[in-house]
């Protein structure tokens, strides 16, 4: 079967670029971006910042790196970051922020919304004293789990962070799918944080980059760690090419992620041996019984259809790589699977 009838639902990374964005790619102005010379990089970096209200912006290869560079512009060897259990920044990526920054992750649990409850995070809160590591940074993630974060809530946990004396990053991989489902523009998502990290490779479809936004200052010092990190590309111009294409095309568009997950969730509704939880934006978790989830995923994939069962709750996950047809023929798998099992 070509990859491109696939309906893979493993995630909004699996995107290949189009046409439109390889051509763009191609075209690119370059120079060396170690050197601040290349010009693609730097209309990406202006745009964003302009886009999400900040002075600066750093390219970067990935959303783990980004937020790595984040944490450790913001925190020193020894400080702390107060982080959600199931946070990208400190459950999947490889506990990064302890290994190469020295910074001590302190997890806190997530009410079911995927927020962190306001007197968590103050409870948190070290007092000065040579026992405890120096509480620094808020770290929150919006979309998380697709779910999107309310603003109430960001605000007054950015005021909280403050307050403390405490920075506060925000780990938007999908800020712009949180801007789509609010109806709001990007940078009321972004509001309060003293650094986001947006991802380019996920739904705005784009096949690689990550940028960094904060105040000059911060971004100026964030390219230290970059550099350490090995982020210091040359002509990434080619790669920023495709991040200038995916906000000018892929952003109005993400309202048709969101549609898609919502029918998927509905085709799966009818399927009595699942509990379907969701959508929220462009996901919905799939819990099938724990004895077939492995069968089911060889069963799809004979379908064409594409998922991944490392649990029996199945993440599905929409993207700009498949439609609504794509939604009937998923659905129409699990029904086929579900009748024989
Ligand atoms: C919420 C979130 N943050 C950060 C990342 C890291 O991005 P990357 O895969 O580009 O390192 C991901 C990747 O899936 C993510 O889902």
């Amino acid at each position: 079967m070509a990859t491109s009838d696939l309906v893979d639902l493993r995630s909004d990374t699996v995107t290949r670029p189009s046409t439109g964005m390889r051509r763009a790619m191609m075209d690119a102005d370059v120079g060396d971006d170690v050197f601040g010379d290349d010009p693609t990089v730097n209309r990406l970096q202006a745009l964003l910042a302009e886009m999400l209200g900040y002075e600066a912006g750093l390219f970067m290869p990935s959303g783990t790196q980004s937020n790595l560079a984040a944490l450790m512009t913001h925190c020193q060897r020894g400080d702390e970051y107060l982080v959600g259990q199931n946070a990208h920044t400190y459950k999947y990526e490889g506990g990064g922020a302890a290994v190469l920054g020295s910074i001590q992750p302190q997890p806190l649990e997530h009410d079911a919304d995927g927020t962190l409850a306001l007197e968590r995070i103050a409870a948190a809160i070290k007092p000065d004293d040579p026992h405890f590591a120096r509480t620094r940074l808020l770290a929150l993630e919006n979309t998380i789990g697709g779910k999107v974060l309310p603003l109430p809530y960001q605000h007054a946990a950015a005021d909280l962070a403050h307050e403390h004396g405490l920075a506060t990053h925000l780990d938007g991989a999908r800020l712009f799918n949180a801007a789509t489902a609010l109806g709001v523009a990007p940078h009321e998502i972004a509001a309060g944080f003293d650094s986001v990290s947006v991802c380019l490779s996920k739904g705005l479809g784009a096949p690689v980059g990550s940028v960094l936004l904060g105040a000059r200052d911060f971004i100026d010092r964030a390219r230290r760690p970059r550099k350490m990190l090995g982020g210091g590309l040359r002509q990434a111009g080619v790669l920023a090419a495709a991040g200038i294409y995916a906000l000018e095309h892929n952003v109005a568009r993400l309202a048709d992620d969101h549609a898609n997950a919502m029918r998927l969730a509905e085709g799966l509704r009818q399927i009595e041996a699942l509990k379907v939880d969701g959508p929220y934006t462009n996901m919905l978790f799939a819990t099938v019984p724990a004895d077939s989830v492995g069968a089911l995923e060889i069963f799809l994939r004979g379908r064409g259809v594409l998922i991944m069962a490392r649990s029996p709750t199945v993440r599905l996950v929409t993207h700009l790589d498949v439609d609504a047809a794509g939604m009937a023929r998923a659905a129409s798998a699990f029904r086929d699977f579900f009748a024989r099992h």
